[in-house]
């Protein structure tokens, strides 16, 4: 097992480049099921979360050759597996937005329950129940999810009790072959799902409403789709993160390759706390604040304030002068990073789904702590980075599923970090 030791308190400045966004990379690959042809993907992260669903669809039947670090190109036409198992689905609970095009396609598929993670129960009801209104026959045996269409799959009108993500992305891609119109309301409506349904359009599927939380898919009854290559957005979360990073050191940054409008949201917030921000239509600066201020957060659905953002935004908040707040909405156990973030020396308690954090600038003392989900351990980072001495942060593992190259990056703007063996 490895470690990320970090030496705080050192002046960061430069340029970071930010890599395509995991979560548009994860709905896109599984949409290739989908593909009569071969797709190449440009722009795509080199992160472990890809790794796994490019073994998954390798396992399935597919193949896929990298052309460099993070262009592939795939092949699913020769899929004659539609079991995706346990020992894969439990590494990574995306992994489920392979039912979807694995149903509409085959018309039958065994998919592993994902099961929960760190950050909550995350359960797949939704998903299960709009494909029954769509004529899937759902099983639930032996922690499988085992479903059947022997028809196809039907056009129907489905709406969300909540806004889901990869709900909402399996069901625009079990839609695509579908025999008739699927219209969806209460649609997640994240950058993510818009490219899914900009990449399946450019492939030819009728699909009505992009960007709006009402969509209108006809199918092609089991007609495969004759993709077009494609280039995965930017990480806006990634971009978030160090901005985050820029923020916490109160220190100009320039963050490139982004679309700054996915980022909104979390920019208000930044001025919102002191800093200045300029941007053009590919990058955004971040520069220092007089006095780092306070903040009330409520993470929400896109365009809100995002909840992978919450828990970088806690530790920003340690610094600030003031007492800020942030409530997280969509999961119940997303706060993981206090703990550890208390072990630093921060100063905050937890009432329900709220949290208090009361800042206290330049008080965080490095120390020993534990990585628990992907953006926990980011928190952790930027904690470390302006903490006095040394962090060592343990499981880093949760880091590698969706960072590509972040100690490279972080070192390229004056950072010291180092991965060293437990
Ligand atoms: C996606 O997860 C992202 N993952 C998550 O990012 C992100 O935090 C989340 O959306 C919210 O934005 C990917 O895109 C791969 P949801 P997803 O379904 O789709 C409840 C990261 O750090 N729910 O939108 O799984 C659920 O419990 C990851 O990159 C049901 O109740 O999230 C949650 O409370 C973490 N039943 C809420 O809805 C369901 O069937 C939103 O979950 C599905 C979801």
């Amino acid at each position: 097992m490895k470690y990320l030791k970090i030496i705080g308190q050192k002046k960061l400045s430069g340029d970071v480049k930010i890599s395509g966004a995991k979560n548009a990379a994860l709905p896109l690959l599984a949409s290739t099921i989908l593909a009569k042809n071969s797709v190449t993907i440009g722009n795509l992260p080199n992160v472990v979360d890809i790794n796994t669903l490019l073994k998954l669809l390798e396992m399935l039947g597919s193949s896929y050759s990298k052309t460099d670090n993070n262009t592939i190109e795939i092949n699913t036409s020769k899929i004659h597996e539609t079991k995706a198992t346990y020992d894969i689905v439990k590494t990574m609970r995306a992994s489920i937005l392979v039912l979807g095009p694995l149903l509409t396609r085959f018309g039958h598929c065994e998919v592993s329950l994902p099961g929960g993670c760190a950050i909550g129960q995350r359960p797949v009801d939704l998903h299960l129940k709009a494909l029954e209104q769509m004529g899937a026959v759902i099983e639930i045996k032996g922690g499988y999810i085992h479903a059947t269409a022997p028809n196809g799959l039907q056009g129907a009108t489905i709406v969300f009790d909540k806004i889901t993500v990869t709900g909402s992305e399996n069901i625009i891609m079990a839609a695509a072959l579908a025999n008739g119109t699927t219209k969806i309301i209460n649609a997640a409506k994240e950058p993510e799902v818009v490219q899914l349904c900009e990449v399946l359009k450019a492939a030819g599927l009728h699909i009505k409403g992009i960007g709006t939380n009402e969509l209108e898919i006809v199918g092609t009854k089991q007609e495969l789709l004759e993709f077009k290559n494609f280039d995965i957005i930017p990480d806006r979360i990634e971009a978030g993160t160090y901005l985050c990073a820029a923020a916490i050191a109160n220190t100009r940054l320039n963050i490139t390759h982004i679309i700054p409008m996915h980022l909104d949201a979390v920019l208000s917030k930044l001025e919102e706390m002191g800093f200045s921000i300029l941007k053009d239509e590919t990058s955004v600066t971040l520069l220092p604040a007089h006095t780092i201020k306070s903040v009330k957060i409520v993470t929400t659905e896109y365009p809100g304030f995002p909840t992978d953002m919450q828990a970088q935004f806690m530790a920003l908040a340690t610094q600030a002068n003031g007492v800020s707040i942030i409530d997280e909405k969509l999961f119940e156990n997303r706060y993981m990073h206090v703990n550890e973030l208390l072990r630093m020396g921060a100063d905050i308690t937890l009432q329900g789904h709220t949290a208090t954090i009361t800042g206290t600038p330049n008080a965080l003392t490095g120390t020993d702590v534990m990585a628990t989900d992907l953006r926990a351990s980011s928190a952790l980072v930027l904690a470390a980075l302006v903490a006095s001495g040394e962090t060592n942060i343990h499981r880093i593992y949760h880091l590698d599923r969706g960072y590509e190259n972040l100690e490279e990056k972080l070192m390229a703007i004056g950072a010291v970090v180092k991965r060293v063996d437990e």
